[in-house]
């Protein structure tokens, strides 16, 4: 049976990963708003994988007898100064979520909870990714600046993302 501790910490991590899913729908309709169907592509699906990562938690809590107790998300922006500075809130979103699996896995240790602990490397593993992807996009818009065609090469190529 997971702690009483860990299973708030879980909820508390559901939580977190709906609000990703929130925030990166509001940065996809910000980027349909400006005629970025590729940029709004990629971050739908973003959005779809952090409800996923959310279930995740979701079915490891059921499947360990605890309680899920969903809270309020609160409301995301909705509006950025530029495709840049909303890839700039992508990554700042994602250390701090990194920051958040790395402390649950602390708490996880403490409590000798072991399934936690292997559960929680497949997203210390994925946060990784999360991150490298981030900074990779991040990296090309301050290359291309305003360079419109960049921006609309880019556009199409994140366009070509599919749901993992
Ligand atoms: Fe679920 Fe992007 O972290």
């Amino acid at each position: 049976m997971i702690t009483k501790s860990l299973q708030d910490a879980i909820n508390e991590q559901i939580n977190k990963e709906l609000y990703s899913s929130y925030l990166y729908l509001s940065m996809a309709a910000y980027f349909e708003d400006k005629n970025l169907p590729g940029f709004a592509n990629w971050m739908r699906k973003q959005a779809d994988e952090e409800r996923g990562h959310g279930m995740k938690f979701y079915d490891h809590m059921v499947e360990r007898g605890g309680r899920v107790m969903l809270k309020a998300l609160d409301a995301p922006k909705t509006d950025w100064k530029s495709s840049l500075e909303a890839f700039e809130e992508v990554a700042e979103h994602e250390a701090k979520v990194t920051a958040s699996i790395n402390a649950l896995y602390e708490l996880a240790l403490k409590e000798k909870d072991y399934p936690v602990q292997v559960m929680l490397q497949w997203f210390i593993t994925e946060q990784v990714e999360e991150e490298k992807n981030a900074a990779e996009i991040l990296a090309n818009l301050k290359l291309i600046e305003d360079r419109g065609t960049a921006v609309l090469m880019l556009d199409h190529r994140l366009g070509k993302r599919t749901g993992e």
